[in-house]
């Protein structure tokens, strides 16, 4: 494995090469949205100059090259999840999309009154609230895995997961806490339980490889735009056995084969999913990001990241009156670190933060019911990725430290 170096990384990020209120941008809000190198702003360019076109229905050289490099991108994107097909491979506007698809045509078509659905307390409101809203519909239950120490109680889940379950769906990284869910485990137990399982990988896919066929895992969602792609492109992998059954959420032009009066007939996966002119410029654009991505291998992201919350986490620990959230040991913590800094309001504190030029995240992150249950109102979150550095871990520390010091001099 070789070693990632986050400041060669950098050099095809222009926009980090920026001031923001005169201090070097720093930017830790890469759970929130990424940013984007100049191989994947290129690539976007390139299609917009030399092949926008609409996809599947011209025949003129431009369509061709339009549709040629759309469906190149899914297969990019079948071969970096190591799906069996690219019919499993849709195309979607995200990971909240992707999420909505499954439980809308699953959900609606395979769910009774009475059948449960298990989830976390810990997931994002994109994989709590299209599950709410099909239960509300179908009378169905939803129960909720609670956090043991910081993570998720799998003693809890293994109760929860019956006979009655008939989808598990949970994050594989929290967007808040940092921790990674035991998901291979929870996926054979839900599978010998008779129930699906719905993974949520928008924290994980942009860090570490994911093969679905050795996870075996049912259905899967993402967003490009956590993993240096665009926004507005995401996918959901799914069984081909399932998506065979399925029906579409959205109709219209792209999706069907033949229309008559009172009927039409769909077209084949993946594009019966795909309603309307597709987000092409999005998937050209997640095509150069896994590219670029897999430049840099999934083990020495993954290591990067690691020294980095190793290196932060002692220091924040360090600072009196600042509370960490999430499992104890350091080494349960992937990229994301979220605290709180004792009679400070988040908010100021990511104000003042942004004031040293250092953008981290503060609010509810999506995440209330987990906000309830660790009895707070927001949080701050500090989320890395590849080209941040050891110096930025320092910043932040600094800046933290001038920012309790201002604030217990200052004004309040
Ligand atoms: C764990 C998790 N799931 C789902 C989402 C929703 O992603 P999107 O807004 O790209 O659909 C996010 C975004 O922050 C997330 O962190």
């Amino acid at each position: 494995m070789s070693r990632l170096d986050p400041y060669e990384v950098k050099k095809n990020f222009k926009i980090l090469q920026q001031k923001i209120n005169d201090e070097p941008l720093i930017y830790l809000d890469n759970a929130a949205t990424t940013q984007k190198p100049q191989q994947v702003l290129d690539a976007i360019n390139h299609y917009y100059k030399w092949e926008n076109a609409n996809v599947h229905r011209g025949v003129h050289t431009l369509a061709e090259r339009a549709t040629s490099s759309y469906e190149k991108a899914r297969a990019k994107v079948r071969k970096f999840l190591n799906a069996s097909d690219t019919s499993e491979i849709i195309f979607t506007r995200g990971t909240t999309t992707s999420l909505n698809m499954v439980a809308q045509s699953f959900g609606e078509a395979f769910l009774k009154a009475k059948d449960e659905i298990v989830i976390s307390v810990m997931e994002h409101h994109a994989n709590i609230i299209p599950w709410q809203e099909l239960a509300k519909r179908k009378g169905l239950t939803l129960k909720y895995i609670e956090l043991k120490n910081g993570e998720l109680d799998v003693k809890m889940a293994q109760n929860l997961i019956t006979d009655k379950t008939k989808i598990v769906s949970l994050t594989h990284i929290s967007n808040v806490l940092g921790v990674e869910n035991p998901v291979k485990e929870l996926i054979d137990y839900a599978h010998n339980k008779g129930a699906i399982f719905v993974l949520d990988a928008a924290q994980s896919l942009p860090h570490q490889r994911i093969d679905v066929q050795a996870l075996d895992v049912d259905f899967l969602a993402f967003s490009g735009h956590k993993m240096l792609g665009p926004t507005g492109i995401g996918v959901l992998f799914g069984k081909r056995k399932f998506l065979e059954v399925m029906e579409p959420v959205e109709f219209g032009g792209e999706m069907i084969d033949f229309v008559y009066r009172n009927t039409s007939t769909l077209k084949e996966l993946p594009w019966k999913f795909e309603a309307g002119t597709p987000n092409i410029a999005g998937a050209i654009g997640l095509d150069a990001a896994i590219q670029y991505l897999q430049r840099h291998d999934f083990d020495a992201i993954k290591a990067h990241e690691k020294e980095l919350v190793e290196y932060l986490f002692p220091k924040l620990q360090a600072i009196n009156s600042l509370m960490l959230y999430g499992p104890e040991e350091m080494s349960k913590h992937t990229g994301i670190l979220s605290f709180n800094i004792d009679g400070l309001h988040p908010h100021d504190v990511a104000t003042a933060l942004d004031m040293q030029g250092i953008a981290v995240r503060a609010g509810h992150l999506c995440a209330q019911p987990l906000i309830k249950n660790l009895n707070v109102s927001a949080l701050v979150r500090a989320s890395f990725y590849i080209y941040n550095t050891k110096k930025d871990c320092e910043k932040l520390v600094d800046a933290i430290i001038a920012v309790k010091e201002f604030f217990s001099h200052g004004p309040i």
